[in-house]
């Protein structure tokens, strides 16, 4: 596939994610399919892209017209058949369970076109074993954004053992498109460049605040302010989603090795289902002043 020939875009997966990179693509003038397993899930997507395409145009990042726009390219569906059917690229952003996205890839295959791209945004997961379920190994590759999609700058390109270079170019060029400034990542390995040392940071994080070293705000105002990340390390933790880090740490822990062994408190917020801000409470309380109040 061609850059150039790049007309549709199918998004799978409504969530965090999904729902951001259907955003950047319809942005930057793509056809969108967006689909999900339920009906109720891609409606919440959908309604989470108009939320941040007027809350961009009230802070004059674009006018109402472009984000009206941008919102008219984006189509909804539950169905497999109906999101892929016509697709160029296809974005697969669901769970971050190797089953899940395998399940998925067997499922995309039957009925994408021969030519079109697959891209994962996966954030840790093996890239060669994901496109080995596939008929198309040469046409598949990580394409990892960062979150918020909309307003981060970065997306990895993640070569696996078989992917094309022609693969790799176009979808580079994609991301350019989209207004991102891609990294190619040489090698597949577990979280990549920016989970592989993000991850870990947030981990610690919450080791030091299990550990009773310090507060939630001490290590937080200390990453901020001190460290100079935009966020402090469990805000953000809270930002990306407790459970997608969690996950990411799971499988670094069992590709490579004790050093990524997941926090208790990470695991417990989990458990708890404070995911963080999806879910309105984390480490901070996002309901009731959100960075402001630690819990
Ligand atoms: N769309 C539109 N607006 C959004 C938004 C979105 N998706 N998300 C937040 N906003 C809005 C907020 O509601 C807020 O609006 P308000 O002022 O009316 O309340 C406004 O954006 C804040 O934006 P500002 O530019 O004023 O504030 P910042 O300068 O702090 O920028 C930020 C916000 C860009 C999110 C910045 O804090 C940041 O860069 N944070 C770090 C994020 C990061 O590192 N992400 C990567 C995590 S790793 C990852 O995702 C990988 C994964 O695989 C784990």
């Amino acid at each position: 596939m061609d850059f150039e020939d790049i007309e549709t875009v199918a998004v799978l997966g409504a969530g965090n994610m999904g729902h951001g990179i259907a955003e950047v693509a319809a942005l930057a003038g793509y056809e969108v399919r967006m689909r999900d397993i339920k009906e109720e899930f891609v409606q919440n997507g959908y309604d989470n892209i108009e939320w941040s395409l007027n809350k961009l145009a009230e802070k004059d990042r674009l006018t109402q017209a472009e984000a009206d726009d941008a919102l008219d390219r984006v189509t909804p569906l539950v169905d497999v058949a109906e999101a892929v059917g016509d697709a160029d690229v296809i974005i697969e952003a669901v769970p971050e369970k190797m089953e899940i996205k395998k399940d998925v890839y067997t499922d995309v295959e039957q009925h994408a076109p021969e030519e079109a791209i697959f891209a994962t945004n996966t954030s840790s997961l093996s890239i060669t074993e994901l496109s080995e379920v596939t008929e198309r190994p040469e046409q598949f590759c990580g394409m990892h954004f960062f979150n918020p999609p909309v307003r981060m700058q970065l997306v990895e390109v993640i070569t696996g053992a078989h992917t094309s270079d022609e693969t790799l170019d176009t979808v580079e060029q994609l991301a350019e498109e989209f207004g991102k400034s891609p990294v190619r990542v040489r090698k597949d390995s577990p979280g990549f460049i920016v989970n592989r040392i993000l991850v870990p940071l947030m981990n610690e994080a919450c080791w030091l605040v299990h550990d009773d070293v310090a507060t939630i705000a001490e290590v937080d105002s200390t990453t901020k302010f001190d460290i100079g990340l935009p966020m402090g390390a469990l805000e953000l933790s809270d930002q990306v989603g407790n459970d997608v880090g969690l996950h990411v740490l799971e499988y670094m822990h069992e590709t490579l090795g004790e050093a990524y062994d997941p926090c208790p408190l990470l695991e417990a917020k989990v458990e708890d289902e404070k995911l963080g801000k999806k879910t309105g409470e984390g480490f901070y309380d996002y309901e009731n002043g959100g960075a402001d109040v630690p819990r």
